[in-house]
């Protein structure tokens, strides 16, 4: 498995992107960013060896973000690994009590994932994804 993002919940997606541009050496017009309506979010990916920093703003005051924000500021919202086998291992987790945000794997477009609860991750919400399969 491999570490896919880290989703980092901020206040102002322009100013972190400056932040974040300049401490890891990445030119902001080279940053694409996108909005995520169903989550109430505006993403803007940091492409990394492999894998991406994900700076998240809120759309509005009634996103989940938004409470992340208010209750515990800018920071670390959460961890996502990629997977083979995404019915698999929410199947394993789910049958080892763990504590899952879904009740089964949903499709995002172009992958599917599901969150565990921080509960059943030392504290950080936690979620894992898989790619579709590129039909040729
Ligand atoms: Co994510």
């Amino acid at each position: 498995m491999q570490l896919d993002h880290i989703g980092i919940a901020v206040n102002r997606l322009t100013d972190s992107v400056q932040v974040f541009s300049a401490l890891i050496g990445i030119a902001p017009e080279d940053i694409r960013s996108r909005e995520v309506p169903a989550e109430k979010v505006r993403i803007a990916e940091l492409e990394l060896e492999g894998m991406a920093i994900e700076l998240m703003e809120p759309m509005s005051e009634d996103s989940p973000i938004s409470g992340f924000l208010a209750k515990r500021g800018q920071g670390v919202h959460h961890l996502c690994f990629r997977t083979e086998d995404i019915e698999g291992l929410f199947a394993r987790l789910r049958d080892n009590g763990v504590r899952l945000l879904s009740d089964g794997v949903r499709q995002g477009s172009g992958y599917r994932y599901f969150f565990v609860h921080p509960e059943s991750a030392a504290g950080i919400l936690t979620e894992f994804k898989q790619p579709n399969e590129e039909l040729i």
